[in-house]
């Protein structure tokens, strides 16, 4: 993402206010409202980038409630540039440069959503299994953790010329790990055009049986 947003900033996914940033936006945005998010909860996002979902989440809710991270320095500038640009400071954001997933910045800390949008297309396993031994630290009970994949019938890289780090993954990957880890997982139903591209699937993590994230829905 790094090279891609220093080499590319004319590429119109990842450049602020384009109507393909701004509609992908939009979409994450819907989605989380749809399932549950409300101003007062709090959101960590994933693999933030530019902000195409996080510009909508800092809009909508109470200040402070929106943290996003990213390990891409090149993300994070771009992201607090728009941040100023867009004068949102009083909503106080808090963007973060991360080095791993182990979420040790958040010690003690819990969020309500947890997101991460069309990152795990783009992580090799050992990342995806440090998320996975991790994220529970930062949830609470009724805390609910939405993640889109690139489904595939078997684990698969893409190594085409230009498509480095692309991954696909079967769903019973998650399972597994979710299970290893003590958390419950599902698969949402496929997506419609409304809601995120229809070769993303989205799964939703929780902590146990007594999660109340179903109740917000
Ligand atoms: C395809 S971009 C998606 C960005 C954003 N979620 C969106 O929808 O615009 C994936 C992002 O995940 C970031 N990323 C990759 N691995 C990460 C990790 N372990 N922790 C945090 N961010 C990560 C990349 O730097 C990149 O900005």
């Amino acid at each position: 993402m790094d090279r891609q947003v220093k080499l590319a900033p004319q590429d119109s996914r990842w450049r602020p206010g384009t109507p393909r940033w701004s509609r992908i936006g939009e979409m994450q945005f819907r989605f989380l409202v749809q399932h549950g998010l409300r101003p007062e909860h709090t959101l960590l996002d994933i693999g933030c980038g530019t902000l195409r979902g996080g510009i909508q989440f800092i809009r909508y809710l109470h200040p402070g409630n929106y943290t996003g991270i990213d390990i891409s320095p090149e993300a994070i500038k771009v992201a607090r540039r728009l941040i100023m640009e867009e004068r949102l400071e009083d909503l106080r954001p808090r963007l973060l440069l991360t080095t791993d997933s182990r979420f040790k910045e958040f010690s003690g800390e819990t969020f309500d959503f947890l997101f991460a949008y069309s990152v795990f297309c783009h992580l090799p396993p050992e990342e995806i299994e440090e998320i996975f031994q991790n994220i529970g630290e930062i949830m609470g009970e009724s805390s609910v953790f939405f993640f889109t994949f690139k489904p595939s019938g078997r684990m698969k890289e893409d190594k085409s010329k230009d498509k480095k780090f692309n991954f696909r993954y079967p769903f019973r990957y998650f399972q597994e790990l979710a299970k290893e880890h003590g958390l419950d997982i599902e698969l949402l139903e496929p997506p419609s055009a409304h809601n995120y591209p229809e070769k993303k699937r989205m799964a939703k993590v929780t902590k146990g049986k007594s999660s109340t994230g179903k109740q917000r829905e």
